[in-house]
């Protein structure tokens, strides 16, 4: 899954709003963090630090940058809306529990053998090999005809990759399916932990792609990464685990179309090996987004009218994209900048959202569910009412004159992208 952003921001006069979540992000005063020091006080750590720098003068430009750091707070954005918890009746934990068998035989052939799995290392440069310098070079070379927007897009989409922790964390919040151990033997739970080692790959290879495309400011992208993690996420599924599915059907589906569109980007500029790892990475999103509707194709076989309801209810709320929190430490729009550039250059796009929905409708066959109680027979009107709503908004909003503006991003030495 993972990833991807939100294209309809409603603080951004560019975009509709109707794809905002109903929350707002502050970045909290309350935390700390007292960087790689564990003392008792920002005092004591402050102490601490000038004994390193008499005891290891060589690495006082490196220690000076911590204590700047420990004398200021960590302010991770933080989701502002009520957190509803444990939403699922607990009779339907045994849902879950019953098709433990159906999951192992259904679910988990999506999943690929490691020894047949492509790794980030056969798309790289070799560094074993004596043609490194040269292959690294050539990376360079094809990478220097691409455009800074684009990079800023590429960027983003592996800055979303690279926040798998918080992803896991969030599969393991759903009741019933959850890892309880960290090596349980459920299909669940083998599931979740294999998944979470596929999309790992996709971090690792754009990460790896991006720095030695000696085109970005690594440090800036490492610190968004840091921020991004320890801000985490609430995408609202409740612990409930058809909201979870259905929140994980949408989203491997929106990165299989970003990655996607960031590869054909590539190819039309000249760069078929990056088009290739973009490709490869959206292949993936692909099996997993048929693995997540799957699981709710058999939901809405076993429960129809709780299916059809819980839909309608992560509908209304829409799909909070995962990277929502993002921050750079400069710039507490970026999120919003970075989707306005994805949606400029057609990565991620509001219509794009609306057809992610309508796929889903059909994929599921949510007009045709009958023998509904009278509030899922309001839901499936409601959603399959929704994306035809939503395409008329976004033609609207299309349809206003847009002002050009460009902002500076931290991740391309501050060079101005137009939004
Ligand atoms: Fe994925
Ligand atoms: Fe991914």
């Amino acid at each position: 899954m993972a990833l991807k952003l939100n294209p309809t921001i409603a603080q951004s006069p560019k975009l509709p709003a109707f794809a905002l979540p109903p929350m707002a992000s502050l970045r909290s005063p309350k935390f700390f963090m007292a960087s790689t020091l564990r003392s008792g006080s920002n005092c004591s750590a402050l102490i601490f630090v000038n004994e390193i720098k008499k005891s290891y003068p060589d690495t006082n430009e490196f220690v000076d940058r911590e204590v700047d750091n420990i004398k200021k707070p960590f302010t991770p954005p933080r989701e502002v809306h009520v957190q509803v918890t444990h939403s699922m009746p607990p009779q339907k934990i045994e849902i879950f529990k019953s098709l433990e068998d159906w999951a192992d035989q259904n679910l988990l052939v999506h999943l690929k053998p490691v020894e047949k799995c492509w790794q980030p290392q056969d798309f790289l440069p070799e560094p074993s090999s004596d043609g490194f310098h040269e292959q690294v070079m050539e990376l360079r070379e094809r990478a220097r005809e691409l455009p800074d927007d684009y990079f800023v897009v590429l960027v983003g989409d592996m800055i979303t990759e690279e926040a798998l922790p918080t992803y896991q964390t969030m599969l393991n919040t759903l009741d019933g399916v959850r890892d309880e151990t960290g090596a349980s033997p459920t299909s669940w739970a083998i599931w979740t932990r294999a998944w979470t080692a596929e999309e790992n790959r996709h971090g690792d290879l754009l990460n790896k792609y991006l720095y030695l495309s000696g085109r970005v400011d690594m440090r800036q992208i490492e610190k968004t990464i840091q921020y991004l993690i320890g801000s985490g996420m609430d995408p609202r599924t409740e612990n409930n685990p058809y909201l979870g599915f259905i929140y994980t059907s949408f989203q491997e589906r929106a990165t299989f179309i970003s990655h996607g569109n960031t590869a054909r980007l590539a190819k039309e500029h000249g760069d078929l090996k990056l088009a290739q790892i973009c490709g490869t990475i959206a292949a993936d999103e692909k099996r997993h987004e048929t693995a997540y509707t799957k699981i709710v194709e058999k939901l809405f076989e076993i429960d129809p009218d709780g299916t059809v309801l819980a839909f309608a209810d992560m509908m209304r709320k829409k799909i909070a994209m995962p990277a929502h929190l993002m921050y750079d430490g400069r710039d507490d729009n970026l999120f919003d900048n970075f989707s306005a550039v994805a949606q400029r250059l057609g990565v991620y796009t509001a219509k794009d959202y609306a057809d992610i929905l309508e796929f889903l409708v059909g994929r599921w066959k949510v007009e045709k569910l009958s023998g509904l109680s009278g509030e899922g027979l309001k839901a499936q009107e409601y959603v399959c009412g929704l994306p035809p709503r939503i395409r008329r908004l976004e033609e609207r909003a299309q349809g206003r004159v847009k002002q050009a503006r460009s902002v500076p991003f931290s991740w391309v030495y501050d060079r101005q992208v137009s939004l």
